[in-house]
């Protein structure tokens, strides 16, 4: 089983799986990182972590054209599909979707969530993929919490950690995330896409591998990285 992973810019994700496609909180309308534009994507599935506008992005376009099934928190879900989706999938916190070729389960995350529109989001997430005998965590939008050291203890192949500071931890709390997760690659995600959240991603890798015992894999926007 390959995964390989794509970036998109800000915290948008493609992976592809076996000949599966999921896009994990597809911004790309606004998003001045992106390599390719909603019409060019075909996802299966989209994976929501909470409701602001850089994370729901095309969301809806994608799915109302594609028919992917859209998971995400209940808030978000009632949310969509009072726009009009019908393939949503209501999660929360420690709740597994398996879709056999792959399981995700929602995580916490310390943030906060609110729509496009001002109403209300839910709470904000994380994502825990078991994907074969791989292992990958995806933050979303979080500050470093303890409990990350509860992730961590799964073992992970990867975590896609934010690293712009600001309305996320930044660097230097990344380097903090990273000893609780041990993942074997770190990849970093929600910075540089604003002025706001501009940093020096160089100096965080070497930070990373001066450290901590994981792998720094910083990507282009629309470079792939495959396990
Ligand atoms: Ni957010
Ligand atoms: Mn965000």
């Amino acid at each position: 089983m390959t995964v390989k992973f794509t970036w998109l810019g800000h915290s948008a994700f493609s992976f592809d799986i076996d000949g599966h496609n999921v896009l994990v909180d597809p911004f790309l309308t606004g998003n001045q990182l992106a390599p390719i534009k909603p019409e060019d994507a075909a996802p299966e599935v989209i994976l929501l972590t909470h409701g602001h506008g850089d994370h729901v992005g095309d969301t809806i376009d994608i799915a109302k054209r594609t028919g992917a099934m859209v998971a995400a928190n209940f808030e978000v879900c009632n949310w969509l599909a009072a726009q009009g989706l019908e393939n949503v999938n209501h999660m929360n916190p420690g709740g597994t979707l398996d879709l056999g070729w792959m399981r995700v389960k929602w995580t916490i995350a310390h943030h906060s969530s609110s729509m496009p529109d001002g109403s209300y989001g839910g709470q904000p997430n994380g994502l825990l993929f078991t994907i074969g005998d791989r292992k990958l965590y995806f933050a979303g939008d979080t500050s470093l919490f303890m409990d990350m050291q509860l992730i961590g203890m799964e073992g992970l192949d990867v975590a896609f950690l934010p690293i712009g500071d600001k309305f996320t931890m930044g660097p230097e709390d990344s380097l903090k995330a990273i000893e609780f997760l041990r993942p074997r690659h770190v990849v970093p995600m929600h910075y540089n896409t604003f002025d706001p959240i501009v940093q020096d991603v160089a100096q965080w890798a070497r930070d990373v591998n001066s450290k901590t015992l994981s792998n720094p894999i910083v990507l282009d926007p629309g470079g792939s990285h495959s396990l």
